[in-house]
């Protein structure tokens, strides 16, 4: 019985109920509950071995529970703790559950019974009954990182408090590699390391790594600073060859023949690579790309998600063709975006569901299971890179497109405005509650309502200046003057001596 892992599409479906449960769901869970103790995890549903039945079982210690068509009847209090999970070994997901739940279910036998739980099993209760809606641990966290080393071989301790308590994986680094491939890694920036990370971990043998050239970094440019991969490349011991697009023109394919490399995995390298380097590895080139294509094809697609309101983005392996991101779609993975997400955090899970996608896009590959399917045509919202032009806030947006932007340029280059002829980074902002429509209106001097300007001052919350919007106001809670630190809403207001009605924008 073989447990799905990320990127397995009966991860994301909804299970339905078993009928009566009879021979076959006996047998399942029988087997469900083999499986689950091999991998010492503490809890299955049945999706994650392929079955689309409402069907899980756990085990947190006090003996295994059974649960046929489970429901959360009635639920309290709250807490937050990381937790693992079977189909994303090597993961752990901070989460907010509910503290204690009522479950009502059907035992195998088609009984009704009830589960009082709280804690560790209630946690357990609500991951499992989550997969039987196609709900993953990413979909609900609200960080996530990857198990630290030492973790590795005893699955976390204790009763499941606190870090390293997997709730269900008994937590691993990457799933091994059933068919190892000589990979040839093509990436540059952060966003390319987990990746990395996980191909040498899975056991793939990464023959050699392409980055471009290091830069002049720091203040007159005199350092220069190798690129992210290049960093990691070393720390993992890997060779390392770095050039720009003149260099891959030219040597590029020669580099990866005599690497015998099966194939290339590209991650944000920043170059574009002609055919003749695309079709030397055995099995051609793939990318990881950081959206559902084919939207938002182009450098800049967190940003471009974020700055939309998209609610859902996610992963794209592809096998590469000569076009910019247009190759036949091998394997896709949704990742839904956060009210609170930054372009940072929501990069961060991005890049770790990216590296785990690749590894099972290579699977299906080196199996010959893979079959890349066409982007749709004339249907691609496009993600071209951030100019300056992004990066000022035109007050008469609405209060909710210049939160997003916001959110979108952190950590960077970040939204910029103007005060008093001063340039002032803006790092966090509020909505104003109240009606998007309308926003803060004032009596006029006849008696009507006249809406404030936008960028005027038009309030204070706990001494943030609250600003008006085209449509809607924000409150300014963490600015950055140019040339100064980042400071609290409030402090600038002392400092800067704002009043009602100074205005932000202009110059
Ligand atoms: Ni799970």
């Amino acid at each position: 019985m073989i447990i799905r892992t990320f990127g397995d599409p009966v991860l994301r479906r909804k299970a339905a109920p078993v009928d009566r449960p009879g021979a076959s769901i006996r047998r399942l869970a029988r087997r469900m509950l083999e499986a689950m103790r091999e991998a010492k995890g503490v809890g299955l549903a049945a999706p994650q071995v392929g079955v689309l039945r409402r069907l899980a079982v756990v085990d947190t210690g006090e003996g295994p529970l059974i649960l046929v068509n489970p429901r959360i009847t009635a639920s309290s209090g709250s807490e937050v703790d990381w937790e693992g999970c079977l189909s994303f070994p090597g993961l752990l997901a901070e989460i907010e559950r509910a503290q204690s739940v009522s479950v009502e279910a059907l035992d195998v036998e088609g009984k009704r019974v009830w589960v009082e739980a709280e804690g560790f099993l209630a946690r357990v209760l609500q991951h499992e009954i989550d997969h039987l809606d196609g709900i993953v641990i990413l979909d609900r966290a609200r960080a996530v990182r990857r198990v630290p080393e030492e973790e590795d071989d005893d699955g976390g301790e204790g009763n499941g408090e606190g870090p390293g308590s997997a709730e269900e994986a008994g937590p691993g680094s990457w799933p091994k590699a059933a068919h190892p491939l000589k990979v040839a890694f093509m990436g540059t920036p952060d966003f390319a390391v987990p990746t990395l990370r996980a191909l040498v971990e899975a056991g793939h043998r990464v023959v050699g790594v392409v980055t471009r050239p290091d830069r002049p970094a720091g203040r007159g440019g005199r350092r220069m600073r190798p690129p992210p991969v290049k960093r990691a490349a070393a720390e993992l011991g890997l060779e390392v060859w770095q050039g720009g697009a003149r260099e891959v023109r030219t040597g590029l394919a020669d580099v990866l023949a005599a690497w015998g490399a099966d194939i290339g995995v590209v991650v944000a390298f920043g170059v574009i690579l002609p055919s003749q380097v695309l079709r030397t590895p055995r099995l051609g080139c793939v990318n990881l790309h950081a959206s559902l294509l084919p939207d938002y094809r182009g450098a800049a697609p967190i940003q471009r998600a974020l700055m939309d309101g998209r609610r859902v983005t996610g992963v794209t392996v592809i096998q590469m063709d000569e076009g910019v991101d247009t190759g036949g779609i091998i394997a896709q993975q949704e990742v839904p975006i956060a009210d609170d997400d930054t372009a940072g955090t929501l990069h961060d899970r991005l890049a770790v569901a990216g590296a785990g996608l690749v590894l099972h896009a290579l699977e299906l590959l080196a199996a010959g299971r893979a079959e890349p399917r066409p982007q749709p045509a004339g249907r691609s919202v496009p993600a071209p890179r951030i100019g300056p032009e992004d990066e000022v806030i035109d007050w008469g947006k609405t209060a909710q497109e210049i939160e997003r932007q916001v959110r979108a340029l952190d950590p960077v280059p970040g939204a910029h405005t103007v005060f008093r002829g001063r340039r002032v980074k803006v790092w966090r902002v509020e909505r104003v509650d109240g009606p998007e429509e309308t926003g803060p209106a004032r009596e006029g001097p006849a008696g009507g309502t006249v809406r404030p300007e936008p960028g005027r001052v038009v309030g204070f919350d706990d001494g943030c200046p609250v600003v008006a919007a085209g449509s809607g106001a924000v409150v300014l809670r963490v600015l950055q003057p140019a040339g100064g630190s980042r400071m609290s809403g409030s402090d600038f207001v002392n400092g800067y001596r704002v009043g009602l009605g100074d205005r932000f924008g202009g110059r």
